[in-house]
């Protein structure tokens, strides 16, 4: 053999074994490093327009990916990025937010809104947003400690239609006023 042949296989030797290196699927936390941009390392947001996504459960991620990507759920940036992973994916990076601790954040809050969302909460909105808003049903997402601005950028979205609001959800929201929402928002903030 010559040189040049012992030069030809020892790269395509190098090639093969890197092709096979790009073909070994990334895992969770390599996927969720492309959320941590404006979700946070770990998925605890810094920004308050940008929602925490540590300790949110699988099904909640999942189920807002999936209308992202859908369009059924109105988005700034989400919609387009979604579209960018399978399902498998979404799937693994559901699991892997849900297992990071919520992120616990430092807001300034009004403290008499936080007393009145707290004394609302349990007889209006705790059968899905379980234990403060630490936990929540099936798909419905963990609001403890969450930004305020973001929720109430969600609200909002929902009272105009924009974001459509689950039915059983609707029927406790509707017929609440603006202030006694926001008061709302002010108490799942502030759970710590
Ligand atoms: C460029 C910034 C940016 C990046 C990168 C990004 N997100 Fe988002 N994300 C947002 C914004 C902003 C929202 C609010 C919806 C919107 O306006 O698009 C959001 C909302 C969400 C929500 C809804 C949370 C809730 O409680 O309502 C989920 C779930 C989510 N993103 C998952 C992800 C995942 C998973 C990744 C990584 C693959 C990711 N995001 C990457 C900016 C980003
Ligand atoms: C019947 C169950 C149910 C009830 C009752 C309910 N919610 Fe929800 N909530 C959900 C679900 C499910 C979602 C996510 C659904 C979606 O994709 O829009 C949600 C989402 C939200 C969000 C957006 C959070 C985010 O991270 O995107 C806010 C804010 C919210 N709810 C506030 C409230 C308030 C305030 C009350 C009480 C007045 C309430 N909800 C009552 C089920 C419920």
């Amino acid at each position: 053999m010559t040189m040049k042949w012992r030069g030809w296989a020892l790269t395509t030797g190098v090639l093969a074994i890197s092709a096979m290196a790009q073909a070994a699927p990334p895992t969770a936390a390599m996927l969720s490093n492309a959320c941590a941009g404006c979700h946070g390392t770990n998925g605890g947001s810094a920004g308050p327009s940008m929602p925490s996504l540590a300790g949110q459960s699988k099904e909640s991620i999942v189920d807002a990916m999936t209308k992202f990507k859908s369009g059924a759920r109105p988005a700034s940036v989400m919609g387009r990025l979604a579209k960018g992973y399978s399902d498998a994916e979404i799937a693994a990076m559901g699991e892997f937010f849900s297992k990071q601790k919520i992120h616990v954040t430092n807001q300034s809050l009004d403290p008499a809104k936080v007393s009145r969302g707290a004394s609302l909460q349990e007889a209006n909105c705790s059968r899905c947003h379980i234990d403060d808003g630490k936990e929540g049903k099936d798909d419905t997402p963990v609001m403890a400690s969450q930004w305020l601005t973001y929720l109430q950028m969600q609200m909002a979205d929902y009272l105009t239609g924009h974001r459509k609001m689950p039915e059983k959800m609707k029927e406790k929201v509707d017929p609440m006023s603006k202030e006694d929402l926001d008061a709302l928002l002010h108490f799942y903030a502030s759970v710590k």
